[in-house]
């Protein structure tokens, strides 16, 4: 089974301070990230010596404080597993069969069961569950003298994602740092003595060689230590430097106390930029966003190239966590979906994919429906319960409940070893990371996009998709990531159509096929967040009671991307504005004749309906949140909700 780490915490210092305190320090500026244990690699003068925790970064200094290390260069973690279960054996830093090697990692390493197993070959023994383990074995492997060629040549053997920093103990005070899609930070301080680099700091500048005592860019001065730092996130060493380097993806960054040397992958010098970073640290703790449901909205192209990431295994689609043969799943007769809230709405869509692909019925429930009824189950039902915390009171009893009666239960969700990952036959987790804000996001990103590969799990194994079909879906899925990446970057239709709505007392959500359950979801949003009152339809029931709430300038928002049904949508966009209302229409890109229906456009990029949910889904996640912050609301916090709802 393959054991994913996911986003994490890295940091690493080279200095003149005790590096086990600038260590915690900043490990302790990433917590707020969610993590289930951590860990530090301290160079010492007889050797490495790694100390990692299960639990709080506190018990970590707390252990910690038993050791008199004083050694001036290390590297930290934070690791919040997904799989592999949070111990000491999984937890960073991982280090080389003779612990010279001492690595953190981020990310996910692809192909590290088939470097694992020629290393194996090569005599080196794994001690972890984890994928990152192998970065360490890989760098020793590649170790001739030179850390720095080390780790570009074992960079460029990873297939996957990484941020990782690496010491070694035959070079002291050194680090060495690299990345891909997963980000690595670096900064020089000249520290509050200043120094050399402290009076020509410039910020926002280029430099290749050294930019601490030499090139001086960004060593400005300010409270903190002296010496050089590698972090996941600047946010661990903003005490010490707001000057940083933000590595671009196959970049390598080697660290020594007194500045910091940049590599491409051909092992040149190579040329950096420099960024000054002038937020405060709440800002900071945000990634840079106002606010963390804005930042988990950004994060969203990540869960999805995450949750996708191994799951193409020589040209088939791979669930190994869920257990379940061929044989099984094609013998599945029948599939109930239970959930709450967002996580229900995002069964609505699954329900879509499994009917459609699949061609086994399935039902969606809301959990606290499903629990108290007697639903038709037999040893051939499949119920998927699905649930970010993990811990919802409602989904949890669905599932004890399904399981007396005997269903196969799979779980969906997002945090290891919660409950619904404990009482379920087997898990999917989902690779949003922790979600803050209280209205969920990024989580429902990833639960769509586990559940569509569920859904084409089962239409595999029945034989309804063939495999080239399956592989274009997969292609097509992972596309999804570079298309919510654009409509990010343009978010001024959305801006103005929240405008036009945030004074209303009411709103209307609709669509039809999965474009009705995304208006669920788009609905719950803006309700959730600025309490404005919204409702959700399937839009051939608008004749049927709704449209009696159409009057002048009531908001009608519509998902009206291209499908099987548009006319039909459009159609009830005429009904809704003949009567006065305002539209808000959600379109395909290159639709010109949606204009002709609708006050407001926001135009995403096409994609094939089976996954419009992904695409469509965003901007009615910023429209709530662009209504609720001209409403003056903490979009974060919103009123009576909690981020967990363990009570019934
Ligand atoms: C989503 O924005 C809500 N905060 C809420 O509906 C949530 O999805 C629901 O409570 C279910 O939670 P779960 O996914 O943790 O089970």
């Amino acid at each position: 089974m393959p054991q994913y780490e996911i986003m994490c915490g890295i940091v690493g210092y080279t200095g003149e301070s005790k590096a086990q305190k600038v260590l915690i320090e900043g490990l302790s500026r990433l917590e707020y990230r969610g993590y289930d244990s951590a860990g530090v690699a301290i160079q010492e003068t007889d050797g490495i010596h790694v100390i990692c925790r299960k639990g709080k970064v506190a018990e970590l200094a707390h252990t910690l404080g038993h050791f008199s290390l004083t050694g001036t260069c290390g590297i930290g973690h934070t690791r919040w597993a997904t799989h592999g279960k949070p111990s000491e054996v999984n937890a960073h830093p991982h280090t080389s069969c003779d612990g010279d090697i001492a690595i953190v990692h981020n990310g996910i390493i692809e192909n590290y069961a088939e470097l694992r197993d020629e290393l194996a070959i090569r005599g080196h023994v794994f001690t972890s569950e984890t994928d990152s383990e192998v970065v360490a074995h890989l760098i020793e492997d590649n170790y001739h003298g030179d850390l720095v060629e080390a780790v570009r040549l074992s960079a460029m053997r990873l297939i996957g994602s990484y941020g990782i920093a690496a010491v070694c103990e035959q070079e002291p005070g050194i680090i060495v740092a690299t990345r891909k899609d997963s980000p690595i930070v670096v900064g020089y301080a000249a520290g509050a003595e200043g120094g050399a680099g402290a009076a020509s700091a410039e910020a926002a500048s280029s430099a290749s060689a050294r930019n601490g005592a030499g090139a001086g860019a960004g060593a400005k001065a300010q409270k903190g230590v002296r010496g050089s730092f590698v972090a996941s996130d600047i946010i661990a060493m903003l005490d010490s430097t707001r000057d940083v380097v933000v590595l671009a993806d196959g970049q390598i960054a080697k660290l020594a106390p007194d500045g910091v040397e940049y590599f491409d992958m051909q092992g040149k010098s190579c040329e950096v930029t420099h960024t000054h970073i002038d937020w405060d640290l709440d800002l900071a703790e945000k990634g840079g966003y106002p606010d963390f449901m804005l930042k988990e909205i950004h994060e969203q192209p990540r869960v999805i190239r995450d949750t996708l990431a191994g799951r193409m295994v020589g040209g088939a689609l791979v669930i190994d966590e869920l257990d379940l043969s061929p044989e099984e799943l094609d013998l599945t007769d029948r599939v109930y979906v239970i959930a709450c809230g967002t996580s229900y709405h995002a069964g609505l869509i699954a329900k879509n994919l499994i009917e459609a692909w699949a061609r086994i019925p399935c039902e969606v429930e809301v959990a606290s429906e499903f629990r108290y009824r007697n639903p038709i189950i037999t040893p051939t039902t499949v119920v998927v319960a699905v649930s970010q915390s993990g811990e919802t009171a409602d989904t949890l009893a669905a599932i004890r409940d399904a399981r007396v009666k005997g269903a196969k239960v799979f779980g969906i969700t997002n945090v290891l070893g919660s409950p619904v990952a404990r009482e379920s036959d087997g898990v999917i987790y989902t690779k949003a990371n922790k979600e803050i804000a209280v209205a969920s996001t990024k989580s429902f990103i990833g639960q769509v996009v586990s559940l569509t590969l569920l859904a084409m799990l089962f239409a595999q194994a029945k034989g309804k998709l063939t495999t080239p079909q399956v592989r274009l879906l997969f292609r097509e899925l992972a596309d999804t990531a570079d298309q919510v990446e654009r409509i990010l970057s343009d978010t001024d239709a959305i801006r103005d159509a929240a405008l036009a709505c945030k004074d209303a007392e009411s709103a209307l959500f609709i669509g039809r096929g999965i474009g009705s359950a995304i208006s669920y979801e788009g609905a719950l949003k803006l309700k959730e967040i600025s309490y404005l009152h919204a409702e959700a339809y399937a839009a051939g029931e608008m004749k049927h009671g709704p449209i009696a709430l159409i009057d002048e300038g009531f908001p009608v928002i519509a998902i009206a991307t291209k499908s099987p049904t548009y006319d039909k949508v459009v159609s009830n966009l005429q009904e809704s504005r003949a009567r006065g209302a305002k539209i808000i229409a959600i379109a395909t890109e290159g639709d010109e004749d949606i204009k002709n229906y609708a006050d407001y456009v926001i135009y995403i990029p096409k994609v094939r309906d089976a996954f419009s949910a992904i695409t469509a889904t965003v901007p009615l996640q910023l429209l709530a949140r662009f209504v609720a912050i001209e409403r003056g609301c903490d979009v974060d916090q919103p009123r009576n909700l909690a981020k967990s709802v363990t009570v019934e």
